[in-house]
C-alpha cells in the first residue's frame, strides 16, 4: 500500500529531524531530502504537502540556499518555518532583513498571538508560548499573503496565503517549547494538505512484510543479533517475513547481563528460524585476561565477534542477505539531508567485509526508535526488548574497571540486576534513560557481623539526556538507593561499599571507561 507522503526540505537547522518526527507522529508519513534535491525528484514522490526546514543561514545574503521557485507554481501546500518561512517570502517578493535592533529579533519563548481563523491555528487559543530563534525578519511580506500571527516585538511572526495553501511561520513548532505547535503542524497536515493519517504501524508492518517477501524469493538470510532493540526488531520483522530462511546468529561473550542471552533467546522462541547462539564466554575472557585499558578492551572484544560471526557465517555457507538495524537518524546524519556527514552508521558490528553475501537489507532505514519499538509491539516482541535501554557492544567489559574475570562478571551481574529491579520497582525505569552498576578496582575494609570485610567498592549510575552526547546524573530518590544499597550488600558476595556517581556529561562520560 502506498502511504500519503509529506516531504521535509533541509535546509541544515538543529530541528530538522524533530519536524519529521513530529508529522509521523501525527499519522502522516514523511521524508527528509536536501534542499538540492531536484524538483522534478520531488514532484515524482507525489507529495501532499512540503515543509521547509529552518537553518542557519540569512536568505539575502548571496549563497545562501534557495529553492527552485518553480516549487511555488506546482500547488502543492507549503509551511515554511524559521528560515524556511524567510526563504517562501523572500522568492515570492517579500523583503528579509537583518534586525537592526532588539525589537524583532527574538529568541526563546515569547508571547505569541494568533488568528484562529487561519487554518494553521484553527482550535488553538488565541495566545500562547512560542519558541523562537531568529535575527533576520519579514520587513515587508509578498503579495496574496496575510498577516496571521504576532508577538509584542514583531507584527509578523505568521503568515499565510491561504487560496495556494503557503504558510509560515517565524517561530519553530515542533520544539516543546512552542505550545500547542504539534497541533499547528497536525493543522498543516490535515487542513491544508488533505492527510488521511495512513502512517500506522500495522499498515506499515503488512506492507514491509510483503516488501521483504518480494524482495529475498527464496534467498538465505542471514542476521547478527545483539539483543539490542534495533537487531532485535529487525530480526523479529524478518522471522514474519521469512522465517524459515532466516538464520540469527546471537554471540553471547560472557558480557552480558543478568539473564540476558536467555531472554533474548526466549522471545523469538516462537518462530520458526534458524536460532544460533554461540557461548563464547571462555574464548571472550580468555582474550580479555589481564587487559585493563578500555580501548583495548573495546578492540578485543571487537575483533573477536567479528571473528566467531564469520566462523559460524561459514558453517551457513553463502547467503543472499545480511540484514543491518540501521535506522533513519542514521541514515539522515550520514549524509540523506543536508547535515554534514558526521558518522557513517554501520549498527551490529559492520560485517559485510567479513562475510559472503550478495545484498544488504536495511529494514528499519526509514524508521525513528519510537517508531521501532512500535513495530516491535506491532510484531509481539516483549517489552523488556522493545523498551530496553542502551547497552554498549563491549558490555560489562567497560563497567568492570580494570581487568576482567569471571568472578568480577558475575559479581557486577548480581549487583546490576538487583538495582534495575528496584529502579523498575520504583516506577522510575521510563524517567532514566540509562542506568547501571559499575564495579570499581578499588577495595575498602567493611565489617559485617563482628568480621572484617575487604571487599570492592561498587558505583551505581543513572543519567537523564535525550541523545546520549550530554546527560544530566538522575536525581534517584534516598528511599530508592538506600533499598538497592541494603539489597546488594546482603546479597552480592564480594560488595561492601556502594557510592552513587553525581557527575554529568560533561565532564564525565556516561560509562566509567
Ligand atoms: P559515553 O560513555 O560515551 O556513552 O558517554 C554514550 C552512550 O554510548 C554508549 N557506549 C557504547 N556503545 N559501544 C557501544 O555500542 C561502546 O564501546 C560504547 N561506549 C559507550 C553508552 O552506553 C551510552 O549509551
Amino acid at each position: 500500500m502506498k502511504h500519503q507522503i509529506v516531504i521535509v526540505l533541509d535546509f541544515g537547522g538543529q530541528y530538522n529531524q524533530l519536524i519529521a518526527r513530529r508529522v509521523r507522529e501525527c499519522g502522516v508519513y514523511c521524508e527528509v531530502k536536501p534542499y538540492t534535491t531536484p524538483l522534478a525528484e520531488i514532484k515524482a514522490m507525489e507529495p501532499i504537502g512540503i515543509i521547509f526546514t529552518g537553518g542557519p543561514d540569512s536568505v539575502y545574503l548571496p549563497d545562501s540556499p534557495k529553492v527552485d521557485p518553480e516549487i511555488f507554481a506546482w500547488g502543492v501546500p507549503i509551511l515554511g518555518i524559521c528560515y524556511g518561512c524567510q526563504l517562501m517570502a523572500q522568492t515570492l517578493g517579500g523583503q528579509v532583513t537583518a534586525a537592526q535592533d532588539d525589537t524583532a529579533r527574538e529568541y526563546g519563548k515569547t508571547v505569541t498571538y494568533y488568528n484562529t481563523s487561519c487554518k494553521l491555528f484553527k482550535g488553538l487559543p488565541e495566545q500562547g508560548i512560542s519558541w523562537m530563534s531568529h535575527g533576520d525578519y519579514m520587513a515587508a511580506i509578498p503579495e496574496g499573503f496575510t498577516l496571521e500571527a504576532h508577538s509584542d516585538a514583531c507584527p509578523n511572526v505568521a503568515i499565510a496565503d491561504e487560496k495556494r495553501g503557503f504558510y509560515g511561520v517565524q517561530f519553530h513548532p515542533e520544539v516543546n517549547h512552542t505550545e500547542n505547535g504539534i497541533r499547528m503542524i497536525r493543522n498543516f497536515l490535515y487542513e491544508a494538505c488533505g492527510a488521511k493519517g495512513d502512517w500506522t504501524m500495522g499498515d506499515y508492518c503488512k506492507s514491509a512484510i510483503a516488501e521483504i517477501r518480494e524482495k529475498v524469493g527464496d534467498g538465505k538470510v542471514l542476521l547478527a543479533l545483539s539483543g539490542g532493540v534495533d537487531s532485535s526488531v529487525a530480526a523479529a520483522l524478518l522471522a514474519e517475513a521469512v522465517g524459515s530462511q532466516l538464520t540469527c546468529v546471537f554471540v553471547d561473550h560472557g558480557l552480558m547481563r543478568k539473564n540476558e542471552g536467555d531472554e533474548v533467546e526466549a522471545a523469538f522462541a516462537k518462530w520458526d528460524i534458524h536460532f544460533v547462539r554461540v557461548d563464547a564466554e571462555s574464548r571472550f575472557l580468555g582474550k580479555l585476561a589481564g587487559v585493563s585499558e578500555p580501548e583495548q578492551k573495546r578492540k578485543i572484544i571487537g575483533e573477536e565477534f567479528i571473528r566467531v560471526f564469520e566462523e559460524e557465517a561459514k558453517k551457513i555457507g553463502r547467503v543472499d542477505f545480511l540484514v543491518q538495524g540501521t535506522i533513519y537518524p542514521d541514515v539522515i546524519e550520514s549524509g540523506a539531508g543536508k547535515a554534514a556527514v558526521i558518522k557513517s552508521h554501520h549498527n551490529v558490528g559492520g560485517l559485510p567485509d567479513y562475510v559472503d553475501f550478495k545484498e544488504i537489507i536495511e529494514p528499519l532505514r526509514l524508521l525513528f526508535k519510537d517508531e521501532v519499538r512500535q513495530l516491535g509491539r506491532e510484531l509481539g516482541l516483549p517489552e523488556y526488548l522493545v523498551m530496553r535501554q542502551p547497552f554498549p557492544g563491549p558490555g560489562l567489559a567497560i563497567r568492570i574497571i580494570g581487568d576482567i574475570t569471571k568472578e568480577k562478571a558475575d559479581i557486577l551481574r548480581d549487583a546490576d540486576a538487583i538495582f534495575r529491579e528496584e529502579i523498575a520497582n520504583a516506577g522510575l525505569d521510563r524517567s532514566i534513560n540509562q542506568y547501571f552498576a559499575v564495579l570499581t578496582n578499588t577495595r575498602s575494609v567493611g565489617v559485617m557481623g563482628d568480621g572484617r570485610t575487604y571487599d570492592y567498592t561498587l558505583a551505581l549510575r543513572g543519567v537523564t539526556t535525550s541523545d546520549f552526547m550530554t546527560a544530566d546524573w538522575a536525581r534517584i530518590p534516598y528511599e530508592v538507593l538506600d533499598k538497592v544499597s541494603v539489597r546488594i550488600v546482603n546479597e552480592v558476595k564480594g560488595i561492601n561499599r556502594i557510592v552513587y556517581d553525581i557527575t554529568s556529561k560533561p565532564p564525565a562520560t556516561i560509562e566509567w571507561e
